[in-house]
């Protein structure tokens, strides 16, 4: 079976969701580790609850980015990790990392893409007054929110909603989706061709 790490800075319903999926086997797949920049984030006590092996990285300890990366690559060696899956990761992952990861991290992020990058993206949806939002899964590159991507969902904004409900439906879809592209991902069935990701 392959090895899985899951990032999260934060809450980590969508790691929750993985978990879930992953005790039912829906999702053949064993998380191997649950890594965090936040000392507080909710993530690690899922994990530990969950009894997945943990890890939380200050990035304070380390001079740059690189050896803050060449540092969590060392433990993903030591944890034999096949994929990286970003959940809430509020970290830029750096070139790097990416390389030796190549079209093995992926990302979900909570816009449909290429619309809404960054960190608030919800709300930016709302402010900006777009009638449809969604959900999207990509593979991580260089360029912040702009790598291949492999799922997107749809939803519409209602006339009368609130940032609660619409991140309350986002985070449905995204538990949804996420699930079956990791499926997919670490069965293998992820090619990519040019930007376009085919499902095999
Ligand atoms: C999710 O909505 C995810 O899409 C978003 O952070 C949230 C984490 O929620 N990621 C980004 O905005 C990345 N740019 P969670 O901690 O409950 O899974």
């Amino acid at each position: 079976m392959k090895n899985l790490a899951v990032f999260s800075s934060g809450f980590g319903s969508n790691l929750q969701a993985i978990i879930n999926a992953v005790k039912k086997g829906k999702v053949k797949v064993n998380i191997a580790l649950v890594l965090s920049d936040k000392v507080d984030a909710y993530s690690l006590v899922r994990a530990k609850k969950a009894g997945i092996k943990f890890l939380y990285v200050d990035p304070a300890l380390f001079l740059d980015r690189i050896s803050y990366d060449k540092f969590i690559m060392r433990c993903l060696r030591k944890e034999k990790i096949d994929y990286i899956v970003l959940a809430g990761f509020m970290r830029i992952i750096s070139d790097y990392f990416i390389k030796q990861y190549k079209n093995k991290i992926i990302n979900i992020h909570p816009s449909l893409l290429p619309s809404f990058k960054g960190k608030q993206a919800i709300l930016d949806a709302l402010d900006y007054g777009v009638k449809c939002t969604g959900v999207t899964v990509h593979f991580v590159t260089s360029t912040l929110d702009g790598g291949p991507v492999i799922f997107q969902a749809a939803l519409n904004i209602k006339d009368d909603e609130s940032l609660e409900s619409l991140s309350i439906r986002i985070h449905r879809l995204e538990h949804k989706l996420y699930l079956k592209a990791i499926d997919k991902l670490v069965k293998g069935k992820l090619v990519l061709r040019g930007r376009k990701v085919v499902v095999k």
